[in-house]
C-alpha cells in the first residue's frame, strides 16, 4: 500500500512515521522545500521528534518526500494535514486546503481515497474540498473517488501520546468512503470511531477544542476571582480533582496559545452565522482568555511596585516562549503578547526558553525575529528585576531560578513546593 500525506508539519510528520512503521509506503508532499529535503536526508525538524525515527523509515524505503504533486497519481490514498489559521479579521482561512485540493485534483486517479485531517468547520470536506477536487479532476466524489474527514488528535510534547493508541474518529461522504477510510487507518491506528458523516467528524474535533477553550477560560476567571479573595486557585483545583467523578482538572495560565485552541472555536463561530446561530460560550471564553496577558502585566506591575520600581525601565525576563511545556512550538504563544505589552510600557524585555534558542521569522512576530534566549547563569538571571514564568518547561530548574532571581511572577504554579524567599513569588 502506498499513500501520500500532504503537509509534513506537527501533524503530518508523526502520522507519516506511524504509517511507515506500520508497513505502509508513505510519500510526503509539502510546498516547503526545506522540509522535503530534511526528510529525504533522514532528519527531523520538529523538536520532540527524533531524527533517528525519520532516518529509520527513510532508510527502510518506507518514507520519502517531494514537492511534486503529480506523484499523487501513484498512491491509493491521500491524507491532507495542512494549516487552517484565521485571517486578520479572525475568520477561517481554508486557502491551504483549497490550494492542496487544486494541486491534487489534476493527478487524482479513479478510486483514490482523499481524507482531510485539518481542523475546520462542518461542511469543509463535503462542500469546499469536494468542489475543488471534482472541478479539477472531472471525477465525482463518492462515485469515482472516495472522500472522508478524520480529525487529528496529536498532543505534541506529551510522551504518553502515541499516534497509534489515540482513537481516531472517521466520517465518510458515503458508507463506501467510510469503509475505505477505516481500512486505511486500521493499518496504523488501534481504535477507530466511525461516525455517520464528514460533518459529524468535523464537529467532533471542534467540540473537543471548544471544550478546552471554555474550561480554560473558566479556571482563568476563577483564578482572578479567587486571587482577590486571597485563595490560591491551584490549591483549589488540586483539591477538586480528588473527586472521582464529574470533575476534570483544567489549569489557568497567561492566555491561550498554540495552533488549535485559540483558533478552531472561531471556525464554528463563523460557520454558525450562516445558520443564524450565535456561539456565546466561545465568544465569552475568547474574551476571558485574551484578557489574561493584561492580568499578568497588572500582577507584574504590582510586584515591581512592591519593590518601589516601575515597569518602565525595569528589566523583565519571560520564562518560556513556547505555548506549552516541553515543545518548541511558539505559535500564538501568549509570551509574545507579554513581550509586546511590557515593551510598550517601556520595560527592557528578554526571554529564556531552552526549546527556542532563537526566534524564527514569522508573519505575526516579525519584530522579534532573531532575538536569542538569554543565557542561563546566575549573573544573567539575577540582573532582571522580575521573571515572569509563562511556560513551565521541565528542562528548567525552578529552584535555581528562585535562588538566582529577586522576584518571580508565576503564571503556571511552577514554583509550588519549592523554597522561596518571603514575598518573592507572585502568582498570576
Ligand atoms: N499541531 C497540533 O497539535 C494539531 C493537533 C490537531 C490538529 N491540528 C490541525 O492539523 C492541521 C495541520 O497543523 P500542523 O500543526 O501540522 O501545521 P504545520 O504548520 O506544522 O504543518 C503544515 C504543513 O503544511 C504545509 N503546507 C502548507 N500549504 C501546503 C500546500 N498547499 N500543499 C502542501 N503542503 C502545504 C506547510 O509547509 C507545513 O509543512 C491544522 O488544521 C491544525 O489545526 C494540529
Amino acid at each position: 500500500m502506498k499513500i501520500a500525506i500532504v503537509g509534513l508539519g506537527y501533524v503530518g510528520l508523526p502520522l507519516s512515521l506511524q504509517f511507515a512503521r506500520s508497513g505502509v509506503d508513505v510519500l510526503g508532499l509539502d510546498i516547503d522545500p526545506l522540509k522535503v529535503s530534511e526528510i529525504n536526508q533522514g532528519r527531523s525538524y520538529i523538536g520532540h521528534i527524533e531524527s533517528a525515527a525519520v532516518q529509520e523509515q527513510v532508510q527502510a524505503g518506507r518514507l520519502s518526500a517531494t514537492e511534486d504533486f503529480s506523484r499523487a497519481r501513484d498512491v491509493t490514498a491521500v491524507i491532507i494535514c495542512v494549516p487552517t489559521p484565521l485571517n486578520k479579521n479572525r475568520e477561517p482561512d481554508i486557502s491551504f486546503i483549497l490550494a492542496t485540493g487544486e494541486a491534487l485534483a489534476p493527478h487524482l486517479a479513479r478510486g483514490t481515497l482523499v481524507v482531510l485531517e485539518s481542523t475546520t468547520y462542518p461542511g469543509t470536506t463535503d462542500e469546499d474540498l469536494r468542489q475543488v477536487l471534482e472541478a479539477g479532476s472531472g471525477l465525482k466524489a463518492g462515485v469515482d473517488f472516495h472522500l472522508a474527514f478524520s480529525p487529528e488528535r496529536e498532543d505534541p510534547g506529551n510522551p504518553a501520546s502515541k499516534v497509534a493508541a489515540i482513537p481516531k474518529v472517521i466520517g465518510g461522504l458515503t458508507p463506501a468512503c467510510l469503509a475505505r477510510a477505516q481500512a486505511l487507518y486500521g493499518r496504523a491506528i488501534k481504535n477507530l470511531v466511525p461516525v455517520s458523516s464528514c460533518r459529524v467528524a468535523e464537529a467532533t474535533k471542534l467540540l473537543e477544542n471548544i471544550f478546552r477553550g471554555v474550561n480554560i477560560a473558566l479556571v482563568n476567571e476563577l483564578k482572578v476571582v479567587y486571587a482577590a479573595m486571597g485563595i490560591d486557585v491551584w490549591e483549589v483545583i488540586d483539591a477538586a480533582k480528588t473527586k472521582p467523578f464529574g470533575f476534570m482538572a483544567f489549569y489557568p495560565g497567561p492566555g491561550l496559545g498554540g495552533h488549535c485552541v485559540p483558533i478552531d472555536p472561531f471556525y464554528l463561530t463563523w460557520k454558525a452565522r450562516e445558520y443564524g446561530q450565535h456561539t456565546r460560550f466561545i465568544e465569552l471564553a475568547g474574551q476571558v482568555n485574551t484578557a489574561m496577558p493584561e492580568y499578568v502585566v497588572q500582577r507584574t506591575t504590582a510586584a515591581l511596585n512592591a519593590q518601589c520600581k516601575s515597569v518602565r525601565g525595569s528589566r523583565i525576563l519571560i520564562m518560556g516562549l513556547a505555548y506549552k511545556p516541553d515543545v518548541d512550538d511558539d505559535r500564538e504563544s501568549p509570551s509574545y503578547t507579554l513581550l509586546d505589552l511590557f515593551k510598550t510600557l517601556g520595560a527592557e524585555v528578554s526571554y529564556h526558553d531552552p526549546h527556542v534558542p532563537v526566534i524564527r521569522k514569522t508573519r505575526e512576530h516579525g519584530h522579534w525575529a532573531g532575538t536569542r534566549s538569554t543565557a542561563w547563569d546566575q549573573a544573567t538571571i539575577s540582573a532582571f528585576d522580575v521573571v515572569v514564568i509563562a511556560t513551565a518547561h521541565r528542562a528548567v530548574n525552578y529552584q535555581q531560578l528562585l535562588d538566582w532571581s529577586h522576584c518571580i511572577v508565576d503564571t503556571r504554579n511552577a514554583t509550588h513546593g519549592l523554597a522561596a524567599k518571603p514575598g518573592q513569588v507572585w502568582k498570576a
